[in-house]
């Protein structure tokens, strides 16, 4: 099937383009009054998730409302650690929780092994129905945590303020947080190939945690591990380059060893200037993002205002796909988003007409 937009795909193997593409990390969730309805409905986020008909539902919510360049499966990265037997689970308001957390070494040899076709098939039937109903408007996207912050929250059992737990485990354990790792790098390249295969046209690697690392641990318990994954994932499925994306949250000074890496496109927060960082990696990988979220809050004006400085500052040519810096907040207001997409189609033209 041919695709109708293919732009995205095109700006992350810097192509040519007409306008610069625009997707936007959690853009389908809480902020939208139909996927707090649709998670009603399935009870609890994790239903919401193992239920392809949802999934599907939610992940085309966003796309109804705004032209936005691409879709994104509705997942979460903590469905490994949940195969994994953690024991995954949402309290209201509380962001996620595991029965079970590793603390001990022990605690790393007795995970089971993962068999991604079975244990988490309700990924691959989500991703095989969204691009079915998807029809070829635009492609969609798969995605994975980095094995760094998966581990980070199987740890510690949940989020963290500190990360005491998880450093512990590293610096007190490194052959066991190697094993850890080892083992989550593993599962996240069978993962994210099972939904390349499945259907997922571009994948993204979330390391949310990757910036709260030294510069050397970022390298030997991050990089290495997202590395093997980049290396170790198919790289073409119906006839066309599968794009890697790799995003480390606050990992701007470390963005000429995160192009090292082999992936096709760097994810940026918004504490970078992505002039900047296309004069250091531009040359060898393509830039997404990297709009604060919170100026999502701001007036019309402001927002378009910043749109117009971000395509600036990256200036001609190809090579940008917009973002956002992180995910989008629950208490944006829904019409923001529309003027923040529009903004970017509307003014992007003129830096793509040579
Ligand atoms: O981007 C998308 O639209 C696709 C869906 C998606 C979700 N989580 C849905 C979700 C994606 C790509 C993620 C990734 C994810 N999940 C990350 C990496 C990206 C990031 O934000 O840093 C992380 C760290 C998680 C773990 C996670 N899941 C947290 C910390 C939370 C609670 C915080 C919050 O926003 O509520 C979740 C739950 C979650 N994942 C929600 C959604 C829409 C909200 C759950 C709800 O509906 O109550």
């Amino acid at each position: 099937m041919t695709l109708q937009n293919d732009r995205f795909l095109r700006a992350l193997l810097r192509e040519p383009v007409d306008v610069t593409p625009i997707w936007m990390m959690r853009q389908a969730g809480r902020y939208l009054p139909e996927y707090r309805e649709t998670r009603k409905q399935a009870g609890n986020f994790m239903t919401l998730c193992q239920t392809p008909e949802l999934a599907c539902e939610v992940t085309l919510q966003p796309l109804r409302r705004y032209a936005f360049d691409a879709a994104i499966l509705f997942s979460d990265i903590l469905t490994i650690p949940d195969a994994l037997g953690l024991g995954l689970y949402f309290e209201e308001g509380e962001g996620p929780r595991f029965r079970k957390t590793i603390r001990e070494a022990t605690d790393v040899s007795n995970l089971p092994k993962l068999n991604t076709s079975q244990d988490l098939s309700y990924v691959t039937d989500a991703v095989r129905l969204i691009r079915q109903e998807l029809n070829g408007s635009v492609p969609l996207i798969g995605f994975s945590g980095s094995p760094w912050t998966l581990a980070t929250y199987m740890i510690e059992g949940g989020g963290s303020k500190d990360f005491r737990h998880a450093k512990q485990f590293m610096y007190n354990e490194p052959d066991a947080m190697h094993g850890l790792l080892s083992l989550l790098a593993e599962a996240v390249t069978d993962y994210l190939n099972a939904q390349i295969e499945a259907g997922a046209q571009a994948v993204q690697i979330f390391d949310t945690w990757g910036g709260i690392l030294t510069p050397t641990a970022y390298q030997q318990f991050s990089l290495d591990y997202m590395q093997k994954i980049v290396s170790g994932l198919h790289r073409e499925h119906e006839g066309r380059q599968v794009p890697v994306i790799l995003f480390t949250k606050n990992g701007g000074q470390w963005l000429e060893s995160i192009a090292a890496s082999n992936c096709h496109c760097v994810g940026l927060d918004w504490t970078v200037d992505i002039g900047d960082a296309r004069r250091r990696i531009g040359s060898s990988v393509s830039l997404q993002g990297n709009m604060d979220p919170s100026i999502l809050y701001a007036s019309p004006d402001a927002i378009r205002a910043e749109v117009a400085r971000i395509l600036e500052q990256f200036g001609e040519g190809e090579g940008h796909v917009f973002n956002l810096g992180h995910g989008i907040t629950p208490q944006v207001d829904p019409a923001n988003v529309a003027v923040f997409v529009d903004a970017v189609h509307e003014y992007s033209e003129k830096y793509h007409r040579n």
